[in-house]
This record gives structure tokens, sequence and C-alpha cells, in this order.
């Protein structure tokens, strides 16, 4: 089957920055941050972003563009024989439960647009915020119906072909998201007591960490770049030869981390002033951002355009992730688009009809002790995308070819750096493996 491709260099790179700016950046990384005690956590994500994230976004980069096939079939390509491809398989079903519940909240963010066009989200107290989203989630027809509204929209757009919808909405939207954040930013840090904020949010103490904390550090991290899912093979399998895949790494790593540090600024320092708890969960933003739009002169129409830019970088994510199953079927069982469109909306709802109702209907099913939305929420990133990371990583440091390497990330000796390249093979040989393994054995009890 042909497969549809970017129109512009500049359109394969915004589409991967389109994918890694999203939910992970705005929602997960403030309550993960609130939940592990703050400066700790933020410091070792950012030490997991530079450790494991960029150079494993290069290998993924290199297999993707080297071969202009999505993972099984590059790894064919590339190692012929090797059992190392079987691993799409874990990409594929590692997408399909992320992008599942993932799908819930971009129904929450649905939600929150709707009240707002409404008028009927802001001017309440900080109280009522949460009590407003317990009674939303707990309402099971409603979650439910702004989470298919949500993946009909998605697969829309897919099936439109993955050039037209994402290119432009990334290009279009990512700056201003970008812009909008600043805004809040500067709202947030002239309110009263906001140094409280910036200390949670600055102030590294270890104490507050723990393992917990790291690993879920570490998820995050390969969560917000979008890594160990193979979503970044695809996506560089459109990349032009001549993109500099080490410079794009770094500079949409660098990008990524800082929407998710921008969020933290708007999010802490009001949480401090509005004397909230920051470890509220997955609730944390819906409280909290209601109560900042009120502080802004037209609050209503923030609110709106915030939660519009949201929802486009949600479904710039969602993308990136239905892409995962889609493109393998195609290559893999030579099966239509729209066929591997349908394949992958019937999965996927499933996954996102379940988690919109562990919150009221089946609020009491429980795997591993949590609901079925936190335990996705839980495996997505800190299992199937860690060992994803982890096989990409041992594939590339240790088992493919070294001249691919070097000729991709430095377009056959067009850019060198120094530096870069042996840092990036000693990570990916030991630091990635040790660090990932060392979680692992956290989990089973070991350490
Ligand atoms: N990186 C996206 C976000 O932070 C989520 C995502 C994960 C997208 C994996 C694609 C693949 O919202």
């Amino acid at each position: 089957m042909k497969r549809t491709g970017f129109a512009t260099r500049l359109g394969a790179i915004a589409a991967t920055v389109g994918s890694a700016v999203g939910l992970g950046n705005i929602w997960r990384f403030p309550y993960q941050a609130g939940e592990n005690g703050g400066g700790a956590y933020i410091l070792v994500y950012l030490l997991c972003v530079l450790l494991l994230g960029v150079p494993i976004m290069m290998s993924e980069f290199v297999i993707g563009r080297s071969t202009h096939k999505s993972m099984k079939g590059a790894i064919e390509q590339l190692s012929p024989g090797s059992p190392f491809k079987f691993f799409a398989y874990v990409g594929v079903l590692g997408a399909l439960l992320i992008c599942g519940y993932y799908s819930v909240v971009c129904g929450w963010v649905i939600e929150y647009l709707w009240s707002s066009v409404s008028g009927t989200l802001l001017n309440h107290t900080p109280e009522q915020y949460s009590e407003i989203f317990t009674t939303f989630v707990g309402t099971p027809q409603r979650c439910v119906m702004w989470t298919l509204l949500f993946l009909v929209l998605n697969f829309l757009v897919l099936n439109r072909g993955i050039e037209k919808g994402v290119e432009r909405i990334s290009n279009v939207m990512m700056p201003v998201l970008f812009v909008l954040l600043i805004v809040f930013c500067v709202n947030s840090l002239m309110l009263p007591d906001s140094d409280d904020g910036l200390e949670f949010l600055f102030e590294v103490d270890f104490d507050d960490l723990g393992w917990k904390g790291v690993v879920d550090a570490m998820g995050q991290a390969f969560m917000s770049l979008s890594l160990g899912v193979t979503c970044l093979i695809t996506y560089s399998s459109y990349f032009k030869d001549d993109s500099n895949l080490m410079k794009d790494a770094v500079t949409i790593s660098m990008l990524d981390s800082l929407v998710a540090i921008l969020a933290g600024i708007v999010i802490f320092p009001a949480v401090f002033s509005f004397g909230l708890e920051p470890n509220a969960g997955p609730k944390l933003i819906f409280e909290i951002l209601p109560t900042i739009f009120q502080q802004l002169p037209g609050g209503t129409i923030w609110a709106v355009l915030f939660f519009v830019l949201l929802f486009f970088a949600s479904i710039t994510s969602t993308i990136s992730l239905s892409e995962i199953p889609i493109t393998f079927m195609i290559d893999e069982y030579n099966i239509s688009r729209i066929k591997a469109i349908i394949i992958t909306a019937v999965l996927m709802t499933i996954v996102a009809v379940l988690s919109a109702l562990s919150f009221s209907t089946l609020s009491d099913v429980k795997l591993l002790d949590r609901n079925i939305f936190d335990f996705l929420d839980f495996v997505g990133p800190n299992f199937f995308m860690l060992l994803g990371g982890l096989v990409t990583a041992i594939y590339v440091g240790w088992f493919l070819n070294k001249d691919i390497i070097h000729n991709q990330l430095t377009n056959g000796g067009a850019h060198r750096s120094r530096f870069v390249q042996p840092y990036i093979i000693f990570s990916l040989r030991y630091i990635a493996p040790v660090a990932i393994i060392l979680i692992f054995l956290y989990y089973v009890g070991i350490i």
C-alpha cells in the first residue's frame, strides 16, 4: 500500500513537535510533579530527558529515516532475521493502551471547552472546582460521550491522510500555545505568595522523592518525548534525507521540556496562592486553571482559547499514537488505510470507554490497586515506553551497524560533532539500559 507522507521537511518536524507536546506536558507533568514533591522530581525528569531521552529519540530517528519504514519493516531491512522486530508489537500494544486512556483526558478537555463556551465554567470557589470535576468524571454518559466525540474527530483527521491534518495544525497551534503559556506564567507569578509555588518547583529535596518518584520521572520523560512506542520511528520515516537528526532531536526535546516547565510555572504558584494541595492527582489542572482564568480580565475568552489550543495539542499527539497501529497494519498486512483505521478505532474505543468508566460504573475494578484509568496511566509510560526504550537503546547501541548510525547522524559526514556521537553511543550502550533495568528490578522487588 502507498504510504502518505508529509509535504515538507518542516512539516515532518512540526508534526513531531506536535506529537511530543500534548497532555503529557500540560496535564500529566504538573500532576506528577505535584504528587512527587516538586523540585527533586523535576531535576530527575530533566536528567532523564538529557541522559536517556535525547539519545533514544536519536535512535528512533536513525531507524526510521534510514529505512523510511515503520519499526518492523525497518528492522527487517537493517538487520534481517533479527528478533528485535518483534518489539514492534510492544509498540503497537503500548500505543493502543496509551491512546485509549489519553483520549479520556482529551474528552475532559472538550467538557471544559464546552463549559467555557457556554459560560458556566468560571466564577466558582477553588473547592467548587474540585467538586465540579469529581461530579463530571463520576457521570458515565457525559465522560463517554466526550471521549467518543474526541475519537471520532481523531480518526476523521487520520482518514484525510497524515500530511494535510497534522502539519497544518502543528504549524499554527504550537507558537500560539507557547505565547499563551507565557501570558499565564506572568499572571501566576504576580499572584500573592507565588514564591511558594516556585520554591516547590525548583527547590530540590531528595527526601520528597524516593524510588517511586524516580520511576515516575523516567516514565514521564518517555511519555512527554513520545519515546519507546515506535511513534518517532514512524514519523521520522517521513523525514527528508538532509534533515539534521542530532539538532532536531535536541531542539524537540528542549522545546518539549520547556513547555512542561512553563505549565508547572502556570500551575504551582496558583496552587499555593489559593491554598490548594499540589498532590491532587489527575484532576490538578482542571481544578487550578479555572481559578487562574477568572483572575484575568475577560476570563472566559482566555479559557476558551486555552482549551481550544490544548485540544489541538492533544489531537496532534493522539494522531501520532494512532498512526502506530495504522502504519503497522498497512506495512505488515498490506491492507487499505481505511481498514487499518477502522480496526485501530475499534480497539482504541474499547480501551477508551473502559477508562472513561473507571471513575463511575467501573470504579470497583482494580488492577495493581488502581482503577483502569490510573492503571493504564501507570503501565503505559512506566512499563511499555520504558521497555520499548530499553530495546531501542540496546538495538542501536549494540547491534546496529555503526556506519549507519554515523551516516544518519552526520548525514554522511556533513554535520560532525566530536562530542555528541560518542555521548549518544555511550548512553545507548550503558546509561539507558542500566537505568531502565534498575527500574524493572525495582518493580520485581529486587531493589
Ligand atoms: N508525548 C505526548 C504528550 O506528551 C504523548 C505521546 C506519547 C504521543 C507517545 C505519542 C506517543 O502528550
